[in-house]
């Protein structure tokens, strides 16, 4: 019998479990046998894994997290051995990787290893090359919107500005789209430094014109001018990621004493990756994981499954994978490539400062 593994690594994000939902009825439509591994890649490399039927995915749509764990699991080249090995031991056919860059830069290792593989973009941040948009997105920009929205009343009740912190490493969609639909006073991104003149300005000019308060939506990569990112910690992860945070307190401080505004900062973090995720990130996962199994039965491996337009289609896999720098090692290495935000959308952004 023919068999689907699936895995999810990274970072959780609303609509993991309707992605392997619709991965299984699918498969199993096609009389396919589906197991999950546990926890990532770490599940992969000592064969952690359960089968799967109809009722392990019965009433998981509607629920945020993953039914298989995750992990942040960087394999070595010898462990990717030992996966390639793993996988052929325990019959996988196809392997479907639910993952964001960091899990698809690993699928496409071993893909060239001769797995066969299908990823599934995944991540809140919406930063994936090569689709459209990944799951999970939708139901972040909800929560920041909602957030904004009430940050509304009390930043004008107090007379305050608000600095809010959004998810967004490389790339800031989430704080761009959930600015853009909070109505954010100023948006900060990743990809647009600025200088803590011209944010002032912009809020200065806000009160001139009778407006009390002010909403600075930052995502969590945001730079000023001639700095750095603000971290928690510069310990590297697995992948080689610092551990971003506390932008927003820095911002807060910084407009206080510059403007002499009352400021405070607020930190969404992890709410905007738990919890139910939208009908429209539901629809998308279930689009996507039908889409991988229908790549899987059919042969068409070393494939992302990919939104374009209206249409949910399979890509290769390897053009979208880029050199970098590893930051851990200082060497070039081969991953998964990014989407920023262009100019375009920022200026759009920009109609509404101030
Ligand atoms: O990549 C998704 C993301 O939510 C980023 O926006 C964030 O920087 C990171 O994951 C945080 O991940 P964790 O706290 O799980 O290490």
């Amino acid at each position: 019998m023919k068999k689907i593994a699936m895995l999810t690594g990274g970072g959780d994000c609303p609509g993991l479990n309707a992605v392997i939902r619709g991965v299984t009825r699918r498969a199993l439509a096609e009389g396919w046998e589906v197991v999950g591994f546990r926890n990532g890649w770490a599940g992969v490399i000592k064969n952690d894994s359960f089968p799967i039927d109809r009722a392990r995915v019965a009433g998981i749509l509607h629920l945020g997290g993953t039914i298989l764990g995750t992990s942040r699991t960087n394999p070595t080249d010898e462990q990717l051995d030992l996966i390639a090995n793993n996988l052929k031991a325990a019959g996988v056919t196809v392997l479907v990787a639910i993952g964001g860059d960091d899990t698809l830069s690993v699928a496409s290792r071993i893909h060239k290893r001769g797995v066969p593989v299908v990823g599934v973009p995944k991540t809140i941040d919406n930063d994936i090359a090569g689709t459209d948009q990944t799951f999970g997105f939708d139901t972040a920009v909800n929560i920041a919107t909602e957030a904004i929205d009430r940050l509304h009343t009390t930043a004008e009740a107090h007379s305050r500005v608000l600095v809010v912190e959004i998810m967004g490493r490389q790339a800031g969609w989430i704080a761009l789209y959930s600015g853009i639909a909070g109505g954010a006073d100023v948006v900060l991104l990743p990809e647009f430094p600025q200088t803590l003149d011209s944010i002032c300005e912009i809020i200065k000019k806000r009160q001139a014109n009778g407006k009390n308060f002010s909403i600075v939506a930052v995502a969590e990569g945001f730079k000023l001018e001639g700095e750095k990112e603000v971290l928690q910690t510069d310990k590297l992860d697995a992948f080689g990621h610092v551990r971003l945070g506390g932008v927003a307190e820095r911002l807060c401080k910084l407009i206080e004493d510059k403007t002499g505004i009352e400021s405070r900062s607020v930190v969404l973090g992890h709410t905007q990756r738990g919890g139910t995720p939208t009908a429209y990130d539901r629809v998308l996962s279930t689009r996507y994981g039908v889409k991988a199994a229908e790549l899987a039965i059919s042969g068409q491996t070393g494939k992302l499954v990919s939104l374009r337009g209206q249409d949910v289609i399979g890509v290769d896999l390897d053009p979208l994978i880029t050199q970098v720098i590893d930051k851990k090692t200082g060497k070039p290495k081969m991953r998964m490539g990014n989407r920023s935000v262009s100019k375009e959308l920022y200026d759009l952004a920009k109609v509404f400062f101030g």
